[in-house]
């Protein structure tokens, strides 16, 4: 009997492989890290082999490391898929190989395109087929923008050649030769009916999206191939989630009303809404979090996407160079007592949720000869918890009750400041569980529950450790920072 379940986590600054077993522990792991490319203001990308490589490196790594412990590759029962969302690829089905640079999901060169297609969108008739607004964020525009703009993908299309895909996608059909998404993913391309889980012949005319480029959508776990080389040669992958959607389901969100946050390059905050799409008056997405089973119901969560978190500190590091490695920013954000007055709004993409302002950029306000590198990092880890803060109250709105609890995951969570500051600037608990592989376990659920590793939900054991964080600011002076946030926000709206 099978003992192990893997997962592939494809993040926008990493490649992951990680084994679980059946409780959830972490058997061994293999990471690559590597950067995007940012030839232009506003352009991220990446060559899609570049990505297959870091993904194939980090299974050998792994696999390296778990043959020496002992196991097989009989052991590894499935595997799961989980990768950075809307990054779109185009690849031409004759050579199997890419036709251009991936779009990264922060890239906003198709702000031009956007323009034009709200434009065209007088009644708002996309975000209600597909719940999301139109802007640079998602894949339909990325697609449009490679089909003006490169030759290459022009042709194929052409010829009948042409193969769209976001990065689960691309990666399972180089891993098992098919052309297949899942629902979560598919909801991110703004070419899916949020209601049907199939594309949306009014959305792909819109977008002027031909239907034979697009992948097959199915559920978010289901055997979908085996994988035809390398050492997990055989192994049928049988999961499939946006990372985001995966989280949840690694955080064990399965029931309406609960919620986590993800701190990564990015940070995103899901709440499960049942079995029905709620569409936000708030500036939300509306978005599929998970159908674990062709037969199953969708579950539906409600999302407020912050696209600056993690990015920033590498900025810190790689480009402004006031810390050398990331952990640093928190030993300098503990050596002021608060942020001395000032704001750093990360707007390097634009200001995704509430705000949705693609020309907002960023700015740091409220410099004096008094502020040093402390309140700079402060602020940078601030920034993000402000967004999170405006989140949640539009989810509060939406949801019409309260959140009291916030579950948070992700690299910005192993930093106790930056925590405290959350929970301080939310006014409720942050729970930090002891299991930080939230995003590579969804996937492994979805992997696993797909081929009998777990019979159901109920088989998966919760996790029961975690550190809370409780506010510790009074209401004052929670209300004068967020003024203070608020001001900021309006500069970085005066810059654009
Ligand atoms: O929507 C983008 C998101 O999926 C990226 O996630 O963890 O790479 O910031 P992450």
């Amino acid at each position: 009997m099978s003992k192990l379940v893997g997962s592939i986590d494809q993040g926008t600054s990493s490649s992951r492989f990680l084994v679980f077993d059946v409780n959830g522990n972490v058997v061994t792991s293999h990471q690559i890290e590597y950067s995007n490319t940012f030839p232009q203001p506003g352009w991220v990308q990446k060559d899609p082999s570049d990505l297959l490589k870091s993904v194939l490196d980090s299974i050998e790594g792994c696999c390296s490391e778990l043959f020496k412990l002992g196991y097989s590759v009989k052991d590894i029962a499935s595997v799961g898929i989980t990768n950075q969302r809307e990054t779109t690829v185009a690849w031409d089905s004759e050579t199997g190989e890419p036709l251009t640079d991936a779009i990264i999901w922060s890239d906003t060169r198709t702000r031009e395109v956007v323009q034009r297609l709200v434009a065209k969108d007088k009644d708002n008739k996309i975000p209600a087929i597909c719940g999301l607004p139109i802007t640079t964020y998602f894949s339909a525009s990325k697609m449009i923008w490679m089909l003006e703009n490169v030759e290459s993908v022009k042709e194929a299309k052409e010829k009948g050649t042409l193969r769209f895909g976001t990065v689960d996608s691309w990666l399972l059909y180089k891993l098992t030769g098919k052309h297949i998404t899942d629902a979560t993913n598919a909801s991110r391309t703004m070419l899916m009916d949020i209601h049907t889980l199939k594309w949306s012949p009014e959305a792909c005319e819109f977008f002027g999206i031909d239907g034979s480029s697009l992948p097959e959508i199915r559920s978010s776990s289901e055997v979908y191939g085996n994988i035809l080389h390398g050492s997990l040669t055989g192994v049928p992958i049988a999961g499939d989630l946006g990372d985001q959607q995966a989280a949840t389901v690694g955080q064990l969100c399965f029931s309406p009303g609960e919620a986590k946050n993800t701190y990564g390059t990015g940070c995103f905050m899901l709440f499960n809404t049942g079995t029905s799409p709620i569409f936000s008056k708030n500036g939300l997405l509306t978005t599929v979090c998970y159908q674990l089973g062709p037969n199953e119901k969708p579950v539906y969560a409600l999302e407020g996407s912050i696209a600056v978190a993690g990015s920033a500190i590498q900025w810190l590091r790689d480009k402004l160079g006031i810390i050398s490695s990331a952990p640093e920013i928190n030993v300098l954000a503990e050596s002021v007592a608060d942020n001395g007055g000032v704001y750093f709004v990360t707007a390097f993409s634009g200001l995704f949720a509430p705000y949705w302002r693609d020309d907002a950029r960023g700015c740091i306000v409220g410099l004096t000869q008094y502020a040093n590198r402390g309140h700079i990092a402060r602020a940078t880890l601030e920034s993000v918890c402000f967004q999170t803060k405006a989140i949640l109250d539009a989810m509060n709105a939406d949801s019409g009750a309260n959140l009291t609890v916030l579950r948070v995951d992700g690299g910005m969570t192993n930093s106790d400041i930056a925590m405290q500051i959350q929970a301080d600037l939310l006014g409720i608990d942050v729970l930090r569980p002891e299991m930080k592989e939230t995003t590579a376990f969804g996937a492994a659920i979805a992997a696993g529950l797909a081929v009998g590793f777990w019979k159901d939900k109920n088989d998966i054991l919760s996790q029961t450790k975690s550190t809370q964080f409780s506010p510790s600011i009074s209401e004052k002076e929670r209300e004068s920072l967020i003024a203070g946030w608020d001001r900021a926000v309006k500069k970085s709206l005066e810059s654009a």
